[in-house]
């Protein structure tokens, strides 16, 4: 068995800044599950599904392999053998993905994977169930979040910083209505664990978070 730390968190609460981090200093392995979950939207969406069609979904699962790999240290997504790694992060990839994770095959999909690679290696894993439901024995277990208008500033400074034009009203409708939906599907849905630390990085630092992270592991 690995050693194991665990951080689940809404969108936008800087799971990956950080676990990349925390990775790098702890020589931990860097796993993105989010990103699996986007890779089989970008599946579904290749295939003209919209995120209502659920019995298209559970169909389409079943012609759809993701793994990942990694290069240079970063992660990189597989779909049926094709490196997608820069497909990824649209904001459409990334409400499939959130509609798509409530369906229970697409979930069951990616349980093994996601087990798998924390069993080998010693690894720091993201995602929304990952202390409650695929890691339950984690060494650590995080839940990093922050508020609301914090995440969409956050957004939104960033995306005006690559010259993108957008309007912070509807970052903040976006991340207000995927918080939802992780939070109340039926099927592993985002929660804290009970063992789990609760940090808000809303007043915090890139470097605190990381600093505060750090001392909880070996
Ligand atoms: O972390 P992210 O924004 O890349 O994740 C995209 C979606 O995938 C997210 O809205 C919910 C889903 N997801 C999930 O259900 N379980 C995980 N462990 C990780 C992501």
């Amino acid at each position: 068995m690995g050693y194991n730390v665990a951080i689940d968190g809404p969108a936008g609460a800087g799971k990956s800044t950080i676990a990349k981090l925390v990775a790098k200093e702890k020589g931990y392995i860097y796993v993105d599950t989010g990103a699996m979950y986007r890779g089989l939207a970008v599946h579904f969406l290749k295939n003209g599904i919209k995120p209502q069609e659920t019995g298209k979904i559970i169909e389409a699962c079943k012609k759809a392999q993701v793994s990942i790999g990694y290069e240079n240290g970063a992660q990189q997504v597989y779909l049926n053998d094709e490196n997608i790694t820069t497909k990824l992060r649209t904001e459409e990839t990334g409400n499939m993905a959130s509609v798509a994770s409530a369906v229970p095959a697409v979930r069951a999909k990616l349980l093994e994977l996601q087990k798998t690679l924390a069993k080998e290696h010693d690894v720091i894993m993201d995602g929304r169930d990952i202390g409650t439901n695929i890691l339950p024995n984690a060494d650590v277990k995080i839940y990093l979040t922050a508020s609301v208008e914090t995440r969409a500033r956050r957004r939104y400074d960033e995306l005006l910083e690559k010259g993108e034009t957008c309007s912070y009203e509807e970052i903040a409708k976006d991340i207000a209505e995927r918080d939802y939906r992780d939070m109340h599907r039926e099927i592993a849905p985002l929660r804290q664990a009970e063992d789990a630390h609760l940090v808000d990085s809303s007043d915090m630092t890139i470097d605190e978070v990381v600093r505060t992270i750090v001392a909880l592991c070996r």
